[in-house]
């Protein structure tokens, strides 16, 4: 089974929607393994989006800059959520970074539409209420920044009855 970590961004907590976007990864059958709040530092933001996710080099200091900015102004939600492919479908469910071009549907499509260029002239990062993890070797990485090994949980879901084929070929 995959895990990844999504952060429900300071956006998501201000506007009182954190219950809405996790019950949708619940009804999809995604397990939450882990879950916390907390308000991190510059530091810890630098290694998440910096020493693991490498955004200067591909988005520019610019944007570095105001996504710090952004994600330092109040709490967020961080949660690792396990299923198959994981990565893959929580990412599809957030829909693309810029709001406009999120598809209705998404996370992003449905709860937000600001663009890249309205964002830049006004000098902010895009309110774009949460992070998911790009691939699954980024997941790993962010996985064990934001979590040590003891606040990572095991249990069952009605889910495990379908994915585990062991349980299945017993009945
Ligand atoms: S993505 O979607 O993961 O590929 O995004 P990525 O390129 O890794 O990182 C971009 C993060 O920066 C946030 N952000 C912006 N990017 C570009 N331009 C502007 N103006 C901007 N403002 C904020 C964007 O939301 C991505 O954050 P995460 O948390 O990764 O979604």
């Amino acid at each position: 089974m995959e895990k990844t970590l999504i952060i429900l961004k300071p956006d998501a907590l201000k506007r009182g929607i954190v219950g809405e976007i996790l019950t949708r990864f619940e009804k999809a059958g995604l397990k939450i393994v882990a879950m916390k709040m907390l308000e991190p530092d510059y530091e810890h933001y630098y290694e998440h989006y910096e020493n693991i996710g490498e955004m200067i080099s591909r988005r520019g200091q610019e944007a570095f800059d105001v996504t710090l900015e952004f994600m330092q102004d109040g709490p967020v939600i961080a949660a690792v959520l396990e299923g198959i492919e994981a990565v893959a479908l929580v990412r599809k469910m957030v829909g693309t970074t810029e709001p406009k071009a999120a598809l209705p549907g998404t996370i992003r499509g449905d709860y937000a539409h600001m663009s890249f260029d309205y964002a830049n002239g006004i000098g902010v990062g895009i309110p774009n209420l949460i992070h998911a993890s790009g691939d699954p070797k980024e997941a790993k990485k962010e996985i064990s920044h934001w979590f040590a090994e003891n606040e990572q949980y095991e249990y069952k879901t009605v889910h495990d009855v379908y994915t585990q084929a062991e349980k299945r070929k017993k009945k």
